[in-house]
């Protein structure tokens, strides 16, 4: 069996979450590889699903918050999976 990233269940849908990372304009900041620019590189990141998704809803200075009505939930762990897809 090939190596297959280890999202939290119910599993997030990392290409889906490469669609929303980049629709939603994440990308602009963390580029559309998670590597960083504006923000901190997140590509792999070692927070849990529950600190992303708290970063999404109250985001530290320097990110904009992103609610339920832009990303849900489940929008939010396929990012998630799409982050732990990355090198
Ligand atoms: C306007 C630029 C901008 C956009 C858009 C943006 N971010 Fe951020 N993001 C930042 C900055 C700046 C930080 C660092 C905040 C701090 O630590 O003070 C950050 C931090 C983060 C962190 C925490 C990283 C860490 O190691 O603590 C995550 C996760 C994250 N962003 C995910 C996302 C996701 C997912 C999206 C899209 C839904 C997004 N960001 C959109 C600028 C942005």
């Amino acid at each position: 069996m090939p190596p297959t990233p280890t999202p939290p269940p119910p599993a997030g849908n990392f290409q889906s979450g490469r669609q929303v990372f980049v629709t939603v304009g994440c990308s602009t900041c963390h580029r559309a590889d998670g590597t960083g620019l504006v923000g901190p590189r997140i590509a792999n990141t070692n927070l849990s699903f529950a600190e992303v998704l708290g970063q999404l809803r109250s985001p530290r200075e320097g990110m904009p918050p992103f609610g339920p009505e832009t990303v849900s939930d489940q929008q939010v762990r396929d990012i998630y999976a799409f982050l732990k897809s990355l090198p």
